[in-house]
């Protein structure tokens, strides 16, 4: 079964279920890839800090699946902020991903010390303009740091790619993403597996007769996330996509809900350079 879409604010559509490729070593990728696609997931996320955005466009194009049936997002590091250097940092990703066309640009974070995520998205418009990228965003922005972007140019970002999962719900950039129109993408959607044995989720997903990644997945499907798990391992891959037949509760939802306590994985966006 193919994944939703979420329409973005640009009008643009993103598949909601995408593979993640953090920590995926660059040997392990294009089997990962090629396994995810070959499943039916028509999206990936990976990022030029990654190191493996060749591989990501090496199984593109050995699955013989149309550039333009899969939904491509990469970011944009840190030390690459700034105007110029966006730029740069662009056409060498592009290069290494073999594609002309990339699907979503995101500032991989704010670091708002630098004061650079405004000039950087200013390149990002650019290259939006010129047809380049479709979709433009942040990832780990907080709720000021939108504000100063969006009065600063004028652009709202189409999605905000943050840490969120059942003990991270990020209620706050939720609603202000809400009422700005941005859609919100969960990375760590697993708690980088910790949650996995949760005997809240655990429970949940005995009931159901299926495994706890695909009750997490689900919890954020029901929110409305565009969600990206990450595995390299290819049974994990094909069942973390089979999340489509099957409906969590309210009440399933609100007891997997229960477990917020606001624990952070990674370093916290305010202070993050
Ligand atoms: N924007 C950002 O700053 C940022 C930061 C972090 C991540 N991300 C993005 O978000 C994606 C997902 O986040 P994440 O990789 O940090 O964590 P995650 O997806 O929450 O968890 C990945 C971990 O869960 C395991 N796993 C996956 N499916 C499983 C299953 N069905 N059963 C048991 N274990 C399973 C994986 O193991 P195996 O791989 O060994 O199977 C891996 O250890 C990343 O890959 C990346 O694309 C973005």
């Amino acid at each position: 079964m193919a994944s939703p879409l979420i329409k973005l604010n640009d009008g643009n559509s993103i598949p909601q279920v995408g593979l993640g490729v953090f920590q995926t070593p660059p040997d392990d990728t294009v089997r990962a890839v090629a396994t995810a696609l070959d499943a039916g997931y028509r999206h990936v996320d990976t990022a030029s800090i990654y190191g493996n955005e060749a591989e990501v466009g090496e199984a593109l194009v050995e699955s013989g699946i149309a550039r333009d049936d899969v939904f491509i997002t990469t970011k944009l590091w840190n030390a690459d902020q700034g105007y110029d250097s966006t730029l740069a940092a662009f056409d060498a990703s592009l290069q290494r991903l073999g594609i002309d066309r990339l699907d979503l640009y995101l500032i991989h974070w704010p670091t708002p010390a630098k004061n650079t995520f405004v000039e950087t998205f200013k390149a990002f418009a650019h290259l939006h303009d010129q047809g380049r990228i479709s979709s433009i965003g942040g990832s780990n922005f907080e709720p000021e740091h939108l504000r100063i972007l969006i009065d600063a140019t004028g652009i709202v970002p189409a999605v905000n790619q943050v840490e969120l999962n059942p003990r991270l719900q990020q209620e706050e950039l939720r609603e202000a993403h809400a009422q700005l129109g941005i859609a919100t993408e969960a990375w760590a959607p697993l708690g980088q597996g910790a949650l996995l044995d949760d005997p809240t989720v655990t429970a949940v997903a005995d009931a159901y007769g299926k495994t706890p990644a695909q009750v997490l997945i689900r919890w954020h499907i029901q929110l409305g996330n565009i969600v990206i798990p990450k595995s390299v391992t290819p049974e994990r891959i094909v069942s973390n996509f089979d999340v489509f037949d099957f409906e969590l509760t309210e009440q399933d939802m609100s007891s997997i809900s229960s477990l917020g306590d606001g624990t952070r994985l990674g370093p916290d966006p305010r202070t993050f350079n």
